[in-house]
């Protein structure tokens, strides 16, 4: 039997000092205000529950990815005046990550108050994970929670060194919800199951389609978009232009098709493409997709109206669904359309359905149909990770005793 992950109510935190660690890694746009706060709403239930139950929190995050020094673009301020707003209570941002004045701070901190370090990632030793920065964040606690899923993959100093050095350690709300979710996609007991992944490129995404493979069954499909797909078209020989593909992943990309026909799983490819002449084209046009031609100055950017109509058909009948990744430029309008199709099929689907991934979750979110989704992951790559069948080591780290 698997050993159970500890849970913050197995925590005594009445008047300790809590340690949360989450993953507040939010977009944000160039005046350095917040895009998305879905990252910060999702961690909510875990902090509301520790501070109801009396605990003293620190919460501590990375923001983009500074390299080791402070980086004014990075700061968390933005993030904890947000936190503010949503918790209606004061959120205090010391200036630096650790050190004598964040120790008072905390020592300071009574019972539901909130301290939030500055962005982890501005000390070097939070990437590296070293012990000295590990047993420095670890001494400003007495319990330790992990909530960043979406960061959980990641072996740093907040994630795999403070539990180890702090007995008392559990996984948040958020956490939990994560992995229970994900487990029924690793589990696919459910079919049909549909697998949709999209995004840029084949050499990224080849762990988690063969993963995925492994768990379809005859009658399930894998539907691939993106500029992956154009690998996959240029690999049977259809000519693409200018469009961004891996010309050395077409053996893949032959695998990977070899290995859906022998568990008969439908590999479902786009069948037709919208093109248009660079990444800010303005117009387009829609071509079909197999043995395709472009001139040589067109870029295939989205799929085409037949794709997605056929992409949602086969979506319609699931069971299960996983998507994580983009069927196209997404962020330039003309070449949303094809992104948009696939949310707002998967949000219809009356199966379970997970999706994961920047660009997916923004698309949901444009069709404004993100609460019929059953499980919106904030982790893209901790997602992957898991469905590839990794043991992420935040999670592992949780299981020690
Ligand atoms: C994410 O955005 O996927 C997580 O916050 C992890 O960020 P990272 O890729 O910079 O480690």
């Amino acid at each position: 039997m698997a050993p159970r992950l500890p849970r913050i109510g197995d925590l005594d935190v009445n008047n300790r000092r809590v340690f949360v660690r989450v993953d507040f890694n939010v977009p944000l746009n160039d005046d350095g205000t917040i895009r998305d706060d879905t990252r910060i709403r999702a961690a909510l239930p875990t902090i509301s529950a520790l501070r109801s139950q009396g605990a003293r929190l620190v919460l501590a995050s990375h923001l983009g990815r500074p390299k080791g020094t402070f980086d004014p673009k990075y700061s968390l301020e933005p993030v904890a005046v947000r936190l503010a707003e949503l918790l209606e209570c004061e959120v205090r941002l010391p200036d630096e990550v650790v050190g004598d004045g964040v120790t008072k701070l905390v020592l300071d901190n009574r019972a539901g108050q909130i301290v939030l370090l500055e962005n982890l990632r501005f000390h070097p030793g939070e990437t590296s994970n070293d012990p000295a920065f590990a047993q420095a964040l670890a001494s400003l606690c007495d319990a330790y929670v992990n909530d960043a899923f979406g960061a959980s993959h990641r072996a740093h100093a907040s994630i795999v060194g403070i539990p180890g050095l702090v007995r008392e350690h559990a996984a948040g709300e958020l956490l939990a919800r994560e992995i229970d979710a994900l487990a029924r996609v690793i589990a696919a007991a459910e079919h049909p199951f549909v697998a949709i992944v999209g995004g840029a490129k084949v050499s990224d995404k080849l762990p988690v389609l063969l993963a995925v493979l492994d768990r379809l069954r005859p009658g399930d499909a894998l539907i691939i978009g993106g500029a992956m797909a154009n690998t996959f078209l240029a690999s049977t020989g259809s000519e693409l232009g200018r469009s961004l593909l891996e010309t050395d992943r077409f053996s893949d990309c032959r695998s990977v098709a070899t290995k859906a026909e022998a568990r008969r799983v439908r590999l479902v490819l786009p069948s037709d493409l919208r093109i248009g002449e660079g990444l800010d084209a303005t117009e387009s046009s829609v071509v079909p997709a197999f043995e395709a031609q472009l001139p040589t100055s067109a870029m295939a950017l989205d799929i085409g109206p037949v794709s997605a109509r056929n992409f949602a058909e086969t979506i319609a009948g699931a069971a299960l669904v996983f998507w994580n990744g983009p069927m196209g430029l997404f962020e330039n309008p003309v070449f949303a359309g094809g992104t948009l199709a696939v949310a707002e099929a998967v949000a219809r689907c009356s199966g379970y359905t997970v999706v994961g991934g920047g660009d997916s979750v923004a698309a949901l979110q444009a069709s404004g149909m993100a609460d019929q989704v059953d499980h919106i992951s904030t982790g893209g790559g901790a997602s992957l990770e898991l469905i590839e069948g990794k043991a992420l080591p935040g999670i592992k780290a949780l299981l020690q005793t």
